[in-house]
């Protein structure tokens, strides 16, 4: 990571599966002054994912890829980020689990957010368990990717109350605000 501090422009590729909030305010992002990443890439294992729209309102290269043959999935994958030069993969809502030798391939330059404070609730339907628990915080974490499960080191993390109206959708939806703050912030903050 250290190597692309200095660098003018973080070549970036945004990994998602659904529908792109996180992808459309990274775009947002990368076009004020004091970014440091250009969004080059939108990349989807979904051909459906509503987030791809994203690719044509701003110009971005798209690339859709079936991961049923995850190896070859992967391969054609990183050969796409070779050819464009990109510097950094940002995950974001992207579905699927990277293999160890796609992580070794990017090691340290893939970043992910994730909707619980971790290491508190990885994996899936985070905000259903911590409702289910009656926790009485949750939020996010942008965190770098290793190969462990939304274990990489924590780069930022935003704390959200519950009250005791919330249910998984509306804990999903004040998360969610708190992941469009936080995700530039942490570029920033390794960047910057
Ligand atoms: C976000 O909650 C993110 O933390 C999780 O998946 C969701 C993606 O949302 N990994 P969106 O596609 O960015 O709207």
């Amino acid at each position: 990571m250290k190597k692309l501090i200095g660098k003018n422009i973080i070549k970036t590729a945004i990994f998602i599966s659904g529908k792109g909030t996180n992808l459309l305010n990274l775009i947002k992002f990368s076009h004020t002054k004091r970014s440091p990443i250009k969004i080059e890439a939108i990349i989807s294992d979904k051909s459906k994912a509503k987030g791809l729209n994203f690719a044509k309102r701003y110009d971005i290269k798209k690339f859709v890829i079936n991961f049923k043959k995850k190896g070859l999935a992967e391969r054609k994958t990183l050969a796409f980020l070779y050819e464009n030069q990109i510097d950094l993969v940002c995950l974001a809502g992207f579905m699927k689990i990277l293999s160890k030798n796609f992580i070794k391939n990017y090691r340290g330059k893939i970043l992910n957010i994730h909707p619980s404070l971790l290491p508190k609730y990885k994996g899936l339907n985070t905000h259903e368990r911590v409702i289910k628990n009656k926790e009485k915080y949750s939020g996010c974490t942008v965190h770098f990717v290793n190969s462990k499960l939304d274990a990489g080191k924590i780069i930022l993390q935003k704390k959200v109350k519950i009250t005791k109206k919330d249910n998984p959708k509306t804990l999903s939806k004040k998360i969610l605000k708190q992941e469009h703050i936080l995700y530039p912030r942490a570029i920033k903050k390794i960047f910057l």
